[in-house]
């Protein structure tokens, strides 16, 4: 094997919101869920990540850049992903260059990895979503691993669970699996970014401020303290998972926006009854809740839906783009530019909903 070799492959993966939500592990360290949950995947042009692995025989460490900062890999869930993919890599080799890697190389060689968010870390728009998902995918396609995308998907898990959701475009279920070592927990595409192309999702960015309880440490804190998850867990998701697989398949958007804003408001009940409680959402989260309930009602069919991650941001999702164009007037009119609830900005996915990982 020549020395002075690099070998590397960028991909693009998209970050995914999701509409029923995952909040709460049974399983911390192999990132195991107490339910199932649906995402969407968002517009890649906005919120993505763009990955670029690496390997040559003449690094001596794994190494890691994030926004052009180097960062430690030390971390567990790093380590899982790359643990798990080595040990699925397989032969690879370029002719031209004349390079072979053997599946035993893989072991001794080591990986740099740079990555970049074209959207602000940790503000809650999930970006440890997209990070994980790039990641897992770019370093099976630098190692020629055989997986399949859901395969792949439970290996993203472990990175950050909702990082399995972003392995597909479309609509996306992940499944919280039954058995103990987590190989069928794993994501699965309900239908495809074609499926539902009249969507047209907007963010409102509230605050782009780090939020102040990670979903790690805000979920730990649920699932020993909150009597309500356990409900939510148990009786009520299981049930709105079939009825939300129905909506997405039917395209029916008054059913689909009633069960992601019910979700919504249901994880940050969830959130409120933690102890101590945690609160993700701020009074300009509250008045957009208000704003789309009473258009939704005073035009007797719903034309937007809203859900809140672990933080205060809006995302909104309009029924097609005549409903998008009036959200957005509405939100000018009640959130006008330069007053004190001037939203920072919104991203505008117009093809919200395209392809998969890669
Ligand atoms: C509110 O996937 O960020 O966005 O698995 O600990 O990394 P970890 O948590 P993470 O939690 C996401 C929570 C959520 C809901 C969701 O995306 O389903």
């Amino acid at each position: 094997m020549a020395e002075s070799w690099v070998i590397m492959v960028t991909a693009q993966t998209p970050t995914n919101i999701a509409v029923i939500k995952y909040w709460g592990k049974r399983d911390e360290k192999l990132i195991l869920p107490v339910n199932d949950s649906i995402s969407v995947t968002l517009d890649p042009v906005h919120l993505c990540t763009t990955t670029t692995v690496a390997v040559s025989p003449s690094f001596a460490q794994d190494r890691m850049w994030l926004n052009g900062k180097e960062i430690s890999l030390s971390g567990g869930r790093y380590q899982n992903c790359l643990r798990e993919i080595r040990a699925r890599a397989c032969d690879v080799e370029d002719k031209e260059r004349g390079i072979k890697i053997s599946k035993k190389d893989w072991e001794k060689l080591h990986v740099h990895i740079a990555s970049y968010n074209n959207f602000p870390t940790a503000a809650g728009l999930a970006s440890s979503a997209a990070g994980f998902a790039c990641l897992v995918f770019a370093l099976a396609k630098l190692m020629n691993a055989k997986e399949d995308h859901s395969e792949l998907s439970a290996i993203a898990r472990q990175g950050s669970g909702s990082a399995c959701r972003s392995l597909f475009g479309g609509f996306v279920k992940w499944k919280m699996g039954k058995v103990e070592d987590g190989s069928d927990s794993l994501a699965v595409q309900v239908v495809d970014e074609k499926h539902w192309d009249d969507l047209v999702i907007i963010i409102a960015v509230v605050s782009s401020r780090q939020k102040e309880t990670s979903s790690t440490t805000g979920m730990r804190e649920t699932v020993e303290t909150s009597l309500l998850l356990q409900h939510r867990a148990k009786e009520i998701v299981p049930k709105r998972i079939v009825q939300m697989e129905e909506s997405i398949k039917n395209r029916n958007f008054a059913s689909f926006a009633h069960l992601t804003c019910a979700d919504s408001n249901q994880f940050h009940a969830v959130c409120m009854d933690t102890c101590p409680p945690i609160f993700y959402m701020n009074d300009t989260s509250h008045r957009i809740i208000s704003c789309v309930e009473k258009w939704n009602r005073s035009v007797g069919t719903p034309q937007v839906a809203y859900t809140f991650d672990a933080g205060p941001n809006a995302v909104l999702i309009a029924h097609n783009r005549k409903a998008a164009a009036q959200l957005l007037q509405k939100l000018l009119f009640y959130f006008p530019p330069n007053s004190d609830t001037e939203l920072n900005s919104y991203v505008l996915g117009d093809k919200s909903i395209l392809k998969d990982a890669g």
